[in-house]
């Protein structure tokens, strides 16, 4: 199957984002003339910002689910911050909150000082899902590229681009690889190439690496942090796994179960790498006590 490229694009970012009812995805635009290297980080103080935001869905029978109450948290420019919640607290309306998917009932949304009510752009967020949502009928090569499709890059640049970015994650030779041809982990890094491709300030992170056995997630956390320490861009990464939110963040959010509320927030100012060390082993004890003080349902 083989669809023209707009339509891949859409499939891309997905009408798993759509709010109740009809809303368009915004158009993503794609500054072409963007320079390839702004790996500087950005001059805002905060890269995104919320302010108490609110949020609620209508079920199926009309009935109002209220799955945010009064969420405010900052994410300073070049950090890691981790949304640390139970199932079902929120945590992916956030970031869709963050990508200008979703608009808030009550409170704001800034990304990198802009209030998100406006067209996002698109070039400078980076969004990578659960689920690794590469075309199957696409080479790793051409789901990369898929990024930066959008806009007017040619298309040898495309994939300059694409292949450039694709060694960064350590596939430079599966470039012609479709997903089917690939691992698991494999699959996750091409993922994170293209969510990578257009140098993106803010990368929304939404649980990406959970479908990873454990051996595969660790390297795909030492890969991010590698990347991170590269080029400075601010993370924004929703877990419900403790311990990941503690081998990977500068700063941890951690949610109530639904109506979704900060209930706690932590620095985390240990050294890297964290995983198996005494330090990183008491916090995740610490915080898993605290989660069983607030709810005795942290459902995963
Ligand atoms: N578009 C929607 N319409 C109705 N309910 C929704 C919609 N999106 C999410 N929900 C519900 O809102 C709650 C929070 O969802 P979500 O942000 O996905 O939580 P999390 O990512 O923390 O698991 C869930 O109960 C989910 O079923
Ligand atoms: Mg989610």
């Amino acid at each position: 199957m083989a669809l023209a490229n707009g339509t891949d694009f859409a499939l891309l970012n997905g009408p798993q984002l759509v709010e109740n009812g009809p809303r368009l995805t915004p158009a993503p635009t794609i500054d072409a003339a963007a320079p390839l290297a702004r790996h500087a980080a950005p001059d805002h103080r905060q890269a995104l910002a919320f302010r108490h935001v609110s949020k609620h869905f209508f079920r199926d029978d009309g009935s109002s689910l209220e799955v945010l109450r009064d969420v405010s948290f900052d994410v300073p420019a070049g950090s890691v911050v981790s949304i640390l919640g139970p199932s079902g607290s929120g945590k992916s309306t956030l970031l869709n909150m963050a990508a200008g998917l979703l608009a808030p009932d009550q409170g704001k949304v800034l990304v990198l000082g802009h209030e998100t009510t406006g067209a996002v752009d698109w070039s400078r967020l980076g969004y990578m899902f659960q689920d690794d949502r590469l075309l199957p009928w696409r080479q790793a090569l051409g789901n990369v590229a898929l990024a930066l499709e959008a806009g007017s890059v040619s298309r040898q640049e495309r994939r300059e681009r694409a292949q450039a970015q694709l060694a960064v994650v350590g596939l430079g030779d599966f470039g012609s690889a479709y997903p089917h041809q690939l691992s698991g982990g494999m699959r996750s890094r091409v993922a994170l190439a293209r969510s990578l491709v257009t140098e993106p300030d803010i990368l929304l992170m939404d649980e990406p690496f959970s479908r990873l056995d454990a051996q595969t997630r660790t390297s795909m956390h030492n890969e991010l942090l590698r990347i991170h320490r590269e080029r400075g861009m601010s993370i924004v990464f929703v877990t419900h796994d403790v311990e990941e939110a503690v081998i990977l963040a500068d700063h941890i959010v951690m949610l109530s179960p639904r109506p979704g509320r900060v209930h706690t927030e932590i620095d985390v100012t240990l050294p890297h790498p964290r995983l198996g060390t005494p330090d990183a082993q008491a916090l995740v004890a610490e915080l898993r006590a605290a989660i069983a003080g607030m709810s005795a349902d942290w459902v995963i």
